[in-house]
């Protein structure tokens, strides 16, 4: 395997010295590229890139053509789990994510199988490894799932939800069928993640983007416990490296202290939560990534600019910061305003390196 060549992503969530602060943008491949759009036509559609290794590659590399960044994240979707388990993904345009079988009882529960990632996800594992070739050692490549929590809302809701009606009456109603749904996603997790790892993914990173829709007891059992023991079992070493684990739940800011004991490297923020206040209340137990709220991004460069600034000096000296969005960037940005952010970053970071 060729040595990286830049590692400042992957030493920083070890907390290692760095020079300047790294940064990648959550969604960074996607529609606010019109590169991004043109392939996706090509394809056809948004699973056919997802599904075929050479689109995907070519959609991961997009925005490192464009922009000085620190890390490329694998092309895919947090719904491939419950599409291996037969539930028919499929996406209505502008409508977002369906399944044609929707999860509704213990019985349905019961007769979901544990996806296989070579059998199964093999699409996914075959882009880990074709994005590695490409990459060739520039940056590290992220590996991602959905948490099980995030996963169990889609399948229980058959897609997008406002209040996650279907979900929390289970969660209350049957919270023994709720337990053996994210029992059976999390060793589905597990696997898969360490699947992209074996693949040549060199972190990697669990989106629970509705985590914080849960009242502080059920976050507690019904999200960070599954979450705690999906990284108990993934693979921390490979290729003779350390591989970080990011755990981001987006507004989970009340619980940081939990959340960092969970045993991963880092903690994703969403922009709800001061960086510097959480650095102080983790300690030095995990890194910091994140959290700039996305829509600054509709502003002019100067204000990106200034908000960079303040964002880094709320942080203040030294390692252990990954710059970020605090949640994935929007399709109605100018891709100059991007480029602005990701350059303010390298730029007003070296200070506080020294
Ligand atoms: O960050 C990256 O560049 C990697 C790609 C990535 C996608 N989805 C591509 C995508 C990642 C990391 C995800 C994760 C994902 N998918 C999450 C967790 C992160 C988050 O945003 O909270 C969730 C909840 C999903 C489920 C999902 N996929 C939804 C709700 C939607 C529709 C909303 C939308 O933005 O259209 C998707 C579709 C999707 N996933 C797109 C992309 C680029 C847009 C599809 C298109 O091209 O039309």
């Amino acid at each position: 395997m060729t040595a990286l060549k830049n590692d400042r992503f992957l030493r920083a969530l070890l907390k290692q010295p760095v020079d300047v602060t790294p940064v990648w943008m959550m969604r960074q491949a996607g529609r606010y590229l019109p590169e991004y759009r043109a392939s996706r036509a090509k394809a056809g559609d948004f699973m056919s890139l997802c599904m075929n290794p050479a689109f995907a590659c070519e959609v991961t590399m997009q925005p490192l053509e464009r922009y000085p960044l620190d890390a490329a994240i694998l092309f895919s979707d947090i719904l491939t789990i419950p599409d291996a388990m037969g539930q028919g993904l499929y996406f209505e345009t502008g409508e977002g994510p369906r399944f044609k079988k929707v999860v509704s009882t213990l019985a349905d529960i019961e007769a979901l199988p544990i996806p296989d990632p070579q059998k199964d996800l093999g699409y996914v594992m075959d882009a880990v490894s074709t994005i590695r070739r490409e990459l060739n050692g520039r940056v590290p490549l992220i590996g991602f799932s959905g948490s099980p929590w995030t996963l169990a809302t889609y399948m229980v809701e058959g897609g997008s939800s406002k209040d996650f009606r279907k979900t929390k009456a289970m969660l209350y109603d049957n919270p023994h069928a709720m337990h053996l749904l994210l029992d059976k996603l999390a060793q589905s997790v597990t696997s898969y993640l360490n699947g992209q790892i074996l693949a040549g993914a060199q972190a990697v990173q669990i989106f629970d983007t509705w985590g914080g829709n849960l009242s502080a007891a059920a976050y507690q059992e019904f999200s960070l416990a599954y979450m705690k023991k999906i990284v108990s079992g993934l693979i921390r070493e490979h290729e003779g490296r350390k591989v970080p684990v990011i755990l981001f739940t987006k507004n989970g800011g009340l619980w940081l202290e939990s959340i960092a004991d969970a045993g991963a490297d880092a903690l994703g923020l969403d922009w709800t939560c001061d960086l510097g206040e959480a650095r102080r209340r983790v300690g030095n137990k995990v890194a910091l990534q994140g959290n700039m709220d996305p829509t600054v991004l509709y502003a002019k460069p100067e204000a990106i600019r200034a908000e960079v600034a303040r964002i880094l000096a709320s942080y203040g000296n030294g390692t252990g910061h990954v710059f970020n969005l605090g949640h994935g960037i929007t399709p109605e940005v100018d891709p100059e305003h991007a480029g602005a952010f990701i350059n303010a970053v390298h730029e007003f970071s070296a200070q506080y390196h020294q």
